[in-house]
């Protein structure tokens, strides 16, 4: 029903304000899991969705994104010279990882905006959204963009991912509602940014992946500053399900939202913990703590 999705745009341009001072110079999809920043997480997610094309979208003090997707000559002969092969081949795949591309956010407009960026760069073709700062483990199921590109490909328009968040939680969210179709999915009815717990048209939160049908960027360019006087995705989003079907697709798994202190820390322990090195010794470390803890 619509062409395979074969890029994707990763905002990752934001200020990172819920996570200063550490994010005025290091961009917060810098900060680690473990050993791997997020966005290589993130990146991952889309190439493990079969989608190798991306594009970041930047601005001023995120320039270590791109080195840490560039080759570093010197410092791969320097490791070749020393025979650490392991962390070598380890620095070569990032760079064979994937087509990365870039392109800077002049102004911070909002999600909306930081998306209509990469109108040049997709062209006339679907393609994914992953926001840069969040994580999500799908723990043995297909990644959640596949997920969402599968929805696209076979029905068409554009589909979101969805988790179901308490009423008193609703205000920091764009918020589906539609008709259920079973199986977790979701025909787009109303979609509403952010709003008032009275006013919700559901609980369903939309979770940092989209897959959008190129018409999103006529949609943004028509649609006007929305909450907090910026170019909201989800009001370009709610335009074009007047046209276009939109899907929500509800799915289990864990979103890590970095730019949260809590899930920061959080997320830290669930990737130690499976982290071939650390696991055992953090696990025991944990274990140790929470014993002796009062
Ligand atoms: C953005 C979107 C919102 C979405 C949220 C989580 O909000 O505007 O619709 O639900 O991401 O993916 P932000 O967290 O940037 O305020």
């Amino acid at each position: 029903m619509s062409s395979p999705v074969r890029k994707a745009v990763i905002p990752a341009a934001g200020y990172g304000t819920r996570f200063l001072p550490v994010a005025k110079a290091v961009p917060k999809e810098m900060l680690p899991l473990v050993d791997q920043p997020v966005i290589e997480h993130v990146v991952r997610e889309a190439v493990e969705s079969g989608i190798a094309d991306i594009l970041i979208v930047i601005s001023r003090s995120k320039r270590a994104i791109e080195e840490h997707f560039h080759p570093a000559h010197e410092l791969e002969a320097e490791l070749q010279a020393k025979g650490r092969d392991e962390e070598l081949e380890r620095l070569r795949e990032l760079h064979r990882l994937a087509n990365i591309h870039y392109v800077w956010q002049p102004r911070m407009g909002g999600l909306g905006d930081a998306v209509l960026q990469a109108r040049f760069h997709v062209g006339n073709e679907p393609f994914a959204v992953l926001l840069g700062d969040t994580v999500i483990s799908t723990e043995g199921e297909r990644p959640l963009t596949r997920q969402l590109a599968d929805v696209v490909e076979s029905r068409g328009g554009s589909a979101v991912a969805l988790q179901e968040v308490p009423l008193e939680k609703v205000q920091r969210y764009g918020i589906l509602g539609g008709d259920d179709l079973g199986g977790g999915l979701i025909f787009g009815r109303q979609f509403i940014e952010k709003p008032r717990p009275d006013l919700a048209p559901s609980r369903f939160a939309v979770c940092a992946r989209y897959v959008l049908s190129p018409a999103i960027f006529e949609q943004l360019q028509a649609t006007p500053k929305g909450k907090g006087g910026e170019l909201q995705l989800t009001d370009a989003m709610a335009g074009l399900m007047q046209r276009e079907a939109l899907h929500g697709l509800l799915f289990a798994g864990q979103r890590h939202d970095i730019g949260n202190k809590l899930d920061f820390l959080k997320a830290n322990v669930h990737f130690g913990l499976k982290h071939p090195e650390i696991g055992d010794s953090l696990r025991q470390w944990l274990r140790d703590l929470l014993r002796d803890s009062p």
